[in-house]
């Protein structure tokens, strides 16, 4: 019985967990294939380096090796980064080999020329573990609810800034302290930009909003604003309106147009997302028949990383030993990107304004001039030193483009000291 030959790009966190698995599940995934699964070569950076679970032999540093064994089959990239790992994954493609990648920024940017290119050798790309790790989402989207329409995805898919914002949320610490503690555990990278910046979310909604809807996105289309404006005061009045602060991906088609964000957002606590916390994940799906599901689990890490790079590898193995072709993807059609403010929502605005009467009247005018109706006002935190009062008024819903013409005039108000955080709402009162 031949062997399925496998490589592997890379053999860090992920690769390592893969290797593991491997090893561990060895008989069982023989029976699930009906052949054995084979490790041929694995490709680092520094072959020098002792490898637990990897023989000597497999090691490489060369694509060219792995490329040029005609044993293998599959080929797993789990190097992370754009390049070479787009680059060898093509090569990979091109060579008629299937590949599976869990590399979210390579999808994010490149998906739709390499899923045609796989398409164009009659070989598989699956990349189930490039959005939210262990959380089965891509197939799903892929296949279990093709026979809906779509009309929103709702996700916390940055495992690092919910455990930050959870951490914020209960402790009552502030933005640089949650980071700090988070770098300490590992959580967050030594540079943390790509997750509190919300780059890595916008490469994963990317992927999501192009399955659900059918549609070519890239990351640019995705408005994007991350967390570090973030403050504890921000979370005592989250807690006080009933409301978690969550760091939401969210996209939907709004008059045949995509609009799609990443940024901190109030949830209501009654809301499934609000009680996703620390570094889990979860991805929320409306569609026309299915309604409201939701998928909730590891986002990361080793062992949930390597089940879903693994069932892509079993569900290919399986093909290749009951010689079924590939499935060719659903083709994406071109969209029109709406700007964010095009969708309506309820907001939060947070303003340090002058501590004298008929501020609030003046600012409630020119949200009543944009045709935004307040909520309600919660005033506090006299600064009785600075004559300066802390003012945070939540509005009825309200275009996000409605709300961003009146700041422009709130902003410039002689009573107005500061615009604080304005934040999206969701979940709660409907109005
Ligand atoms: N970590 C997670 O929990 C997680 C979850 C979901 C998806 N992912 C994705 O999985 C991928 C891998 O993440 P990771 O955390 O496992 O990364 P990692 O720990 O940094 O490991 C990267 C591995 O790739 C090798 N490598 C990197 N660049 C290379 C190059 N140019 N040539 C040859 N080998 C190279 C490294 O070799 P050396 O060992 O020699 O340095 C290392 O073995 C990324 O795309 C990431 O976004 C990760």
């Amino acid at each position: 019985m031949s062997a399925v030959g496998v490589a592997l790009l890379g053999a860090g966190n992920v690769g390592g967990g893969v290797i593991a698995a491997l090893g561990a599940g060895g008989s069982r995934y023989t029976a699930t294939v009906g052949r054995p699964l084979e490790l041929r070569h694995v490709l680092v950076r520094d072959s020098a380096r002792a490898r637990p679970g990897i023989g000597a032999a497999a090691v490489t540093t060369d694509i060219a090796t792995v490329l040029g064994d005609p044993a293998v089959a599959v080929v797993v990239e789990v190097m992370g980064g754009e390049e070479p790992a787009r680059d060898y994954i093509a090569r990979a493609l091109a060579a008629r080999r299937h590949v599976v990648t869990a590399n979210k920024e390579v999808m994010a940017k490149h998906g739709a020329s390499l899923l045609a290119l796989a398409e164009q050798h009659g070989v598989s790309l699956r990349y189930e573990a490039a959005v939210g790790g262990g959380i089965p989402i891509i197939s799903p989207l892929s296949r279990d609810l093709l026979a809906n329409e779509l009309t929103a995805i709702t996700a916390i898919i940055n495992g690092t800034t919910n455990y930050m914002l959870t951490g914020m949320a209960r402790d009552g610490v502030d933005y640089a302290q949650a980071l700090a503690e988070a770098q300490r555990l590992g959580y967050a990278e030594p540079d943390p930009s790509a997750d509190v910046e919300g780059i890595d979310a916008a490469y994963k909604l990317a992927i999501l909003c192009g399955l659900a809807f059918h549609v070519a996105v890239a990351p640019e289309d995705v408005a994007r604003s991350g967390i570090t404006r973030l403050g504890a005061r921000d979370f005592r009045y989250a807690r006080e309106l009933g409301y978690a602060i969550k760091l939401l991906a969210s996209g939907r088609v709004v008059d045949g147009g995509l609009v799609a964000s990443v940024q901190p957002t109030f949830v209501a606590l009654d809301e499934p997302l609000a009680r996703v916390d620390g570094v889990l994940n979860a991805v929320q799906i409306e569609g026309d028949l299915v309604d409201r599901v939701l998928f909730e689990g590891s986002g990361a890490g080793p062992g949930p990383t390597a089940s879903a790079v693994l069932a892509d590898v079993l569900d290919i193995a399986r093909d290749i030993v009951v010689g079924r072709p590939p499935g060719a993807a659903v083709t994406p059609r071109p969209v029109a990107v709406h700007a964010p403010g095009a969708a309506r929502a309820r907001y939060y605005l947070r303003l340090t304004v002058v501590d004298r009467p008929r501020v609030l009247a003046r600012i409630s005018g020119v949200l009543g001039d944009h045709e935004i109706s307040i909520a309600s006002v919660i005033q506090a935190e006299t600064d009785e030193h600075a004559r300066t009062a802390e003012l945070v008024i939540t509005t009825h819903q309200a275009p996000g483009s409605a709300i961003a013409a009146a700041l422009e005039v709130i902003r410039v108000l002689d009573v107005v000291v500061e615009v604080g955080n304005v934040l999206p709402m969701v979940g709660g009162a409907r109005a």
